[in-house]
């Protein structure tokens, strides 16, 4: 097997987004760009991987993490002197170089191992991935001669009229063999509308010196897209979310309105489960089997069981396992954790809580820091009071208790199997199996006196 290098060129400030974030780090259904670029091109099976840093080099390394070697680019003179920096790491080596941007995000592992495939079959010195554009604008054209054959790319800012009007545009991709790829980068010059190096010119150069020069013309534009500004990212977040749902309903999810349902590229969906439209679904989320959730729910980095229904509500970093139900209007933080068959209703918030199988929490309730048995009934409006204005404490509550409504359970406090919590009780002992705990002022009606108010 020949050698497969593949450079990602990731190096440049991305002026054209406006932002205090490195182009490349800007996200596409929940990933970076650059990210999308590492994952298809790992999938590719190529045996080293090079990704070109410079304006927030820190930022995408930590992005990328060890999965990718990295050459610097101290300045950003253009995309052929990017390539340039990867000479020490791979320069010397046999075989194919695959070049990709780090702002193409929505191009597939598939059409690499086409264009390696095209390039193996015609003995190649470079093969440039072209696509045909319906608006060209911005991309550097292909010139082919009067027979069709490539003679090099013109960039936009360089192109003359003529040129312009040339629709079928340079993707950024190419596999070059990998000794004359840097053989000729020596022979760019920067003498240009940009004053950049450019990685373009290196075609005219091979050509000129009577190297076999092809171009692969793939028949998807959209996967080729380029994003140098954020009218372009939101394009190829809609591209790429129409790719993440289309995936989803052919692996057996229903969905009712796709247009408006969000789910991150990170994101993993069961059969049979039905999503209405307005809903984001987040990260690592995990949606089990035949749930259903409805528009205006929003569930990020949480696991989701079989069957379960969520309704209108907010999930972040929660798990909820089969059978259970939240909502409308509820929200999980953080380490909640909803056991099976557990009810919550309507304007309820758990964090950092366990609530035990068959646990009913039907109304405006809070819990916090608490461990909850099984088969308890929470009435509507009670408050776990964890936070002292220092320390959270916790409480935990035994299976079968009946908490009455409008009750505050003040940590740290252990209620006990089947003891009983009168409403309106503010409880700031701990019981005992059986108790019925009632902590309220009595009531006193005050005969006629009612007639004295000036009502
Ligand atoms: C480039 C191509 C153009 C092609 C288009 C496809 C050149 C000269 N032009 O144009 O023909 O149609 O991509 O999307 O190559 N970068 C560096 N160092 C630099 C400059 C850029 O690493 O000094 C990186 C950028 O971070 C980016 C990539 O190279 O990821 C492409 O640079 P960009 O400025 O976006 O090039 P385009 O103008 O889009
Ligand atoms: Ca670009």
């Amino acid at each position: 097997m020949v050698k497969r290098n593949a450079i990602i060129l990731a190096a440049g400030k991305g002026t054209r987004m406006r932002s205090k974030l490195h182009k490349v780090l800007h996200q596409v259904c929940g990933k970076s760009m650059v990210d999308h670029v590492l994952t298809q091109l790992e999938q590719a099976k190529i045996d080293t991987i090079v990704t070109v840093v410079g304006f927030g080099a820190d930022t995408v390394k930590e992005a990328l993490g060890h999965r990718t070697r990295y050459a610097l680019q101290k300045q950003q003179l253009g995309t052929g002197h990017a390539v340039m920096q990867t000479e020490d790491l791979i320069g010397k080596e046999d075989g194919e170089t695959v070049i990709v941007s780090g702002d193409t995000p929505l191009f597939t592992a598939e059409t690499f191992e086409k264009l390696f495939a095209y390039h193996e079959q015609r003995h190649a010195a470079v093969t440039i991935l072209t696509s045909v554009a319906p608006d060209p604008t911005g991309y550097g054209r292909i010139v082919r001669n009067d027979v069709g054959i490539v003679e090099r790319i013109v960039e936009q800012k360089d192109a003359t009229v003529q040129e312009q009007a040339i629709k079928e545009i340079n993707t950024g991709v190419y596999c070059f063999d990998n000794k004359k790829l840097f053989a000729a980068l020596k022979k760019i010059k920067n003498d240009n509308a940009q004053g950049e190096y450019y990685l373009t010119d290196v075609i005219g150069i091979l050509k000129q010196e009577g190297e076999n020069v092809t171009a692969f013309k793939m028949d998807n534009f959209e996967e080729s897209m380029g994003v140098n500004d954020r009218i372009a990212l939101a394009k190829a977040n809609k591209i790429m979310r129409d790719r993440i749902n289309e995936h989803w309903m052919r692996e057996g999810a229903s969905m009712i309105d796709p247009a408006t349902t969000y789910i991150d590229a990170g994101v993993k969906i069961g059969k049979d489960t039905v999503i209405e439209g307005n809903v984001v679904i987040q990260g690592n989320s995990v949606i089990g089997n035949d749930c259903y959730i409805t528009s205006g729910s929003r569930i990020v980095n949480s696991k989701i069981g079989d069957g379960v229904t969520i309704t209108s509500s907010t999930l972040e970093g929660a798990q909820m396992h089969n059978g259970s139900n939240i909502g409308p209007n509820s929200h999980l933080r953080p380490e909640a954790e909803i056991g099976e068959n557990v009810h919550i209703g309507n304007f309820c918030e758990v964090k950092k809580a366990y609530i035990g199988e068959g646990t009913k929490i039907g109304h405006l309730t809070y819990v916090g820091n608490a461990t909850l048995g099984k088969n308890i009934n929470i009435g509507c409006g009670v408050v776990f009071v964890n936070y002292d204005g220092t320390n959270k404490h916790h409480t935990n509550v035994g299976d079968h208790v009946f908490i009455g409504s409008n009750s505050n359970l003040i940590a740290p406090l252990n209620i006990a199997d089947d003891s009983f919590i009168a409403a309106g009780s503010t409880i700031t002992d701990s019981t005992e199996q059986y108790d019925m705990a009632i902590a309220r002022a009595r009531q006193t009606n005050k005969k006629d006196y009612a007639k004295k108010l000036p009502w």
